[in-house]
């Protein structure tokens, strides 16, 4: 794993967004791999931003994402469809069809696992995956515990990941139980990966990641057997490394 320390959030988000623009214009049907949740915004927004400028083009890449909350309808506001919708899709040029999510709503979920596994084989696997990291180590939504050869699945949330997560609902009871992550080998077969980290409330994580000890108890740790992983931190993420 290479480590990158940044200042701050801005500065992580313009290190996310200067990595992924050089693959897009290497690659520019690139496969990208998206996360949820507050990390990524900023580099949402810097990839809107260049390609209202020009800079880049979504034409031909393709997209899947890591989760999708079971029982919230896609346009349900904190659906994490609506969410790429908001911060992205709907603000560049990547066609509609080219973008994929578990969908949360299917009657069968096991069924739509085993689509979404089969859609990812489809699209060739993952070419650069970003991912976030949970203060206890999740990726996508693998709370500690889950296999590291699991694929595409139904998982039950953990209270710390409902807790919070809870910020963004009415009340906490609102907070979807379980939801649909792509699983730890998915995540794993992907070519390249980088995990963003922000603020004090990861600290912990991080420290957990750099003591390199594989264990399901970090489900980010695996990323340490991956060999294309870099980590972006910014000063208070990374505040408890040597
Ligand atoms: C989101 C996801 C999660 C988040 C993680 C951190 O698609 O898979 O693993 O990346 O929970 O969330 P934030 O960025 O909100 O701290």
């Amino acid at each position: 794993m290479e480590l990158l320390k940044v200042r701050d959030a801005d500065a992580l988000s313009a290190q996310a967004f200067e990595h992924v623009k050089a693959r897009l214009l290497e690659k520019p049907d690139l496969v990208l791999g998206l996360a949820t949740g507050s990390t990524p915004i900023g580099l949402y927004q810097r990839l809107v931003q260049a390609y209202r400028n020009g800079e880049i083009s979504f034409a031909r890449a393709r997209s899947v994402n890591l989760d999708e909350y079971v029982g919230l309808p896609p346009n349900h506001d904190q659906s994490y469809a609506y969410f790429m919708r908001y911060h992205l899709f709907d603000h560049i040029d990547m066609p509609e069809d080219a973008h994929d999510i578990p969908n949360g709503m299917a009657r069968d979920l096991e069924a739509e696992c085993a689509r979404y596994e089969a859609q990812i084989k489809r699209l060739g696997g993952v070419d650069l995956q970003i991912l976030g990291i949970g203060t206890n180590g999740h990726i996508g939504f693998n709370e500690p515990g889950t296999p590291f050869d699991s694929r595409t699945h139904v998982t039950t949330l953990t209270e710390e990941t409902r807790q919070a997560n809870a910020r963004f609902f009415n009340t906490p009871e609102d907070v979807p139980k379980q939801a649909i992550t792509m699983g730890l080998a998915t995540i794993m077969e992907s070519r390249e990966i980088i995990l963003l980290a922000s603020g004090k409330s990861k600290q912990e994580a991080i420290r957990r990641l750099f003591q390199k000890e594989v264990s399901t108890d970090l489900p980010a740790s695996i990323l340490t057997q991956h060999p294309r992983v870099t980590v972006i931190v910014d000063e208070e993420a990374g505040a408890l490394l040597p």
